[in-house]
């Protein structure tokens, strides 16, 4: 397991903490599998009842670590099997999904959130999916669901456009429940879980179901993005882009 992803269960809430502060918790493969690991195992634990995803202070996570696309764009590997077996795990999850967003939430680190539950900001939270101007494209099925969550406008000028989200815009759209100071961001978060824990569990997985449509249709989506994405890393306009991230003088 990576130590840059820290699981804790605390009676019937797990925390999945991406613990990468250095790197603002840019995701490798490794954190992928981590996270895919503490997510896909809940559902067979029936003591687990929801996950409680959040990053460290000040920051959730910057997104896909960029060396690790150089990498993939150079070999022509394409998004990593622990990448995109945690994006079948968030579509598939068994469990509600909370998340405490502080600070950054970069591409994946944004994308993430639509297939959570309750999403809890800091008021420094700033949410980005830079993936075109990356030369990419959206992935974690957020071409399908963001458009749904808040609509094709805001979904274009978010995904597409790059544009970033406050955290009261955010709100506004749709994408988080509520918006707290940043210290408090854990504590809402965590009350959110428990709360959600308290419920007979049964009727919240049925209603779950309900509410989020169907799985497959969404792992479809992730898959047809995964094929185009692949394509994307190889691109030039990508590979440049990479380059000038890794190379730039601060
Ligand atoms: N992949 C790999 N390393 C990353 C990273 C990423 N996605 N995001 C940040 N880092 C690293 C930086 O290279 C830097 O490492 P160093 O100290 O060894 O040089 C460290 O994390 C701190 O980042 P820095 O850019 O100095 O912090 P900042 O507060 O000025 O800016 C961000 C934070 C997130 C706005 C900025 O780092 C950024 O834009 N990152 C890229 C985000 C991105 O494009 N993600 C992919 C989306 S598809």
């Amino acid at each position: 397991m990576s130590d840059h992803v820290i699981i804790h269960d605390d009676g019937p809430v797990r925390t999945v903490r991406m613990n990468r502060p250095d790197k603002k918790n840019a995701l490798t493969e490794a954190m992928y599998e981590a996270m895919a690991n503490a997510i896909e195992g809940a559902s067979g634990e029936p003591g687990v009842r929801c996950l409680l995803i959040s990053g460290t202070r000040g920051v959730f996570s910057a997104g896909n670590d960029l060396q690790e696309f150089h990498h993939a764009a150079t070999t022509g590997a394409g998004l990593g099997t622990s990448t995109v077996r945690f994006l079948h795990a968030l579509a598939r999850s068994q469990r509600p999904l909370v998340a405490a967003v502080q600070g950054v939430a970069v591409g994946v680190g944004t994308t993430m959130l639509l297939h959570c539950d309750y999403v809890v900001a800091g008021s420094d939270a700033r949410f980005s999916t830079p993936f075109v101007g990356l030369g990419l494209v959206p992935e974690a099925a957020s071409s399908l669901i963001a458009p749904r969550l808040m609509g094709q406008r805001h979904a274009f000028s978010l995904l597409v456009m790059g544009r970033p989200l406050d955290a009261a815009t955010a709100h506004a759209c749709g994408l988080v429940n509520a918006v707290v100071q940043p210290d408090d961001v854990y504590s809402h978060a965590m009350a959110a879980a428990r709360e959600i824990a308290t419920l007979p569990p049964e009727a919240v997985a049925v209603s779950r179901r309900l509410m989020r449509g169907s799985p497959d249709e969404i792992v479809a989506r992730i898959d047809e993005e995964v094929g185009l994405f692949k394509q994307r890393l190889m691109s030039t306009e990508a590979r440049t882009a990479f380059e000038s991230f890794l190379s730039r003088k601060r």
